[in-house]
């Protein structure tokens, strides 16, 4: 199957950071389908060798285990080419269609990797030259929108061009082997389905913690907020992941009208609840991994006195039959103690204690980064003394281990799944408006709250409310139990 994938961004950060890499690692595992053509579009003038010398020198930044030797990138590298646009001109679209046209590829690919203020005009001029029918797919990055109602504005641009099936939008965490495991743990196995429920589970624990501060995006970082940045898209798509019914089939549809029902569910905020169910903090300056790191507002670009959210913790319920009354909470923040990403299912303690001493509920630990893998936290006898204390111990499954070869990348994973066109891990449209409106009452309230972000000292898990938040309900966060 031949195609075209054409990135708009083609010099920008996210194309030589995240997609080329990707695009390497697949052709370099033999993944690529044969007879690709990727071409980068930009404002600059350049020949495709100069663009092929540009993406070299980046690659140089890439971890070495992925990063191509000189034979590997010169053969890649023919698959390179590069075009200037001005993307507001019909002409340039004109001459898009054509270059397209040369080969007539099976599936063409526009990958918006563009600050999404361009969304809207890239759509239109592609639909005015006539860049669409049923093999044309427009990829989608995020940020998709900055609030419901751009987000909709977006969306309809989008139809107006292209069918809902043929616009993908990415959120990258769906690509992460450890979100596709979760599926399979939920609906490829008998096991955990019947205590997936409220009678079972206490709570559930999402959070996305990173212990890299805003770096050079504090522009971007500063219009946007964690809350924008993290949770609308990445957190919310691994709760309803972890929330949704057994969907009828695989098909991508399926697995959505699932996701969607989830977000529905969700219980809305309002003044009083965003004030009791919701934290949020920005970074001081502090240490982080035995290195002094500056404190938010001192970061390049970031304007002073800003009251950007870098850290947001919240409790929330579904309401319906499976989680009435069961609290997810969902965390993420910037510069905090480690680099970690996981979900954590919290079973329910047993009914009627017989063993004396220690009692812990069962844990389930999905995580997603830095490795990914499951831990089922049980309790059991040591057999090491006659009193029948119960000592904790886990099960564990490193997915690296269990499947040294088969490891493919979140972005890898995507691109190839956008290029065969298969619609599973992509976001719709109607699933990303829902949970647009779910967020946008926090951001209300706090517009209206004089109060500003709560400080924490970077290197840290955050703002001591996120604890007394879960502390509520009895329970404490992972690295607190
Ligand atoms: C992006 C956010 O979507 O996800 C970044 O814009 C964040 O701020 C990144 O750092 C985290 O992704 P990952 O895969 O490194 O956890």
């Amino acid at each position: 199957m031949s195609f075209d994938l054409v990135f708009f961004g083609g010099t920008g950060d996210l194309t030589w950071r995240k997609l080329l890499p990707a695009l390497f690692q697949a052709w370099r595992h033999h993944k690529l389908p044969e007879g690709g053509r990727i071409l980068a579009v930009a404002r600059d003038e350049r020949s495709d060798d100069e663009y092929r010398a540009f993406v070299r020198e980046r690659f140089a930044a890439v971890e070495s285990s992925k990063r191509p030797n000189d034979a590997e990138f010169d053969e890649f590298a023919q698959l390179l080419h590069y075009r200037r646009m001005d993307l507001s001109k019909p002409e340039d679209y004109a001459g898009l269609k054509a270059w397209l046209a040369e080969r007539g590829a099976d599936t063409a690919l526009m990958y918006l990797a563009t600050s999404p203020y361009l969304f809207p005009v890239i759509c239109e001029q592609l639909g005015a030259a006539g860049i669409v029918g049923p093999h044309v797919r427009i990829v989608l990055e995020k940020p998709l929108g900055h609030d419901l109602a751009s987000a909709q504005q977006i969306n309809r641009v989008v139809r107006s061009v292209f069918d809902e099936r043929q616009a993908l939008r990415i959120d990258h965490y769906l690509g992460k082997p450890a979100v596709q495991n979760l599926m399979a743990l939920r609906f490829g196995n008998a096991l955990f389905e019947p205590l997936w429920r409220r009678e079972w589970i206490a709570n559930i624990q999402i959070t996305l913690a990173e212990s890299l501060g805003v770096g050079t995006r504090g522009d971007y970082y500063d219009r946007t907020g964690a809350l924008r940045d993290m949770i609308q898209n990445h957190a919310l798509q691994l709760l309803t992941m972890i929330a949704m019914e057994p969907p009828s089939s695989s098909a991508a549809d399926a697995i959505r009208d699932e996701k969607l029902k989830v977000l529905r569910s969700l219980r809305p905020f309002t003044p009083e609840t965003v004030a009791r169910d919701v934290v949020r903090g920005q970074y001081r300056a502090g240490s982080v991994e035995g290195q002094a790191v500056p404190g938010y507002l001192d970061e390049v670009k970031v304007p002073a006195g800003s009251r950007c959210e870098t850290f947001v913790a919240l409790r929330t319920e579904i309401q319906n039959w499976r989680w009435a009354g069961v609290p997810f909470y969902l965390r993420t923040g910037k510069r905090l103690a480690e680099q970690d990403a996981h979900i954590v299912v919290n079973f329910r303690e047993v009914p009627h204690p017989i063993f004396p001493g220690t009692r812990r509920a069962n844990r389930l630990v999905i995580k997603l980064q830095p490795e990914d893998g499951l831990e089922l936290h049980l309790l059991a006898a040591t057999g090491g003394s006659t009193n029948e204390v119960l000592s904790p111990v886990s099960l564990d499954l490193d997915f690296d281990k269990a499947f040294p070869s088969e490891r493919v990348g979140a972005y890898e994973r995507l691109l190839l799944d956008a290029i065969a066109g298969r619609l599973n891990l992509f976001v719709r449209s109607d699933e990303q408006e829902q949970a647009w409106r779910w967020v946008e009452p926090v951001l209300d309230a706090w517009d209206n709250d004089p109060t500003g972000p709560r400080p924490y000292a970077a290197g840290s898990w955050g703002p001591a409310a996120a604890s007394a938040l879960v502390a509520r309900d009895s329970c404490a966060w992972a690295e607190e139990q």
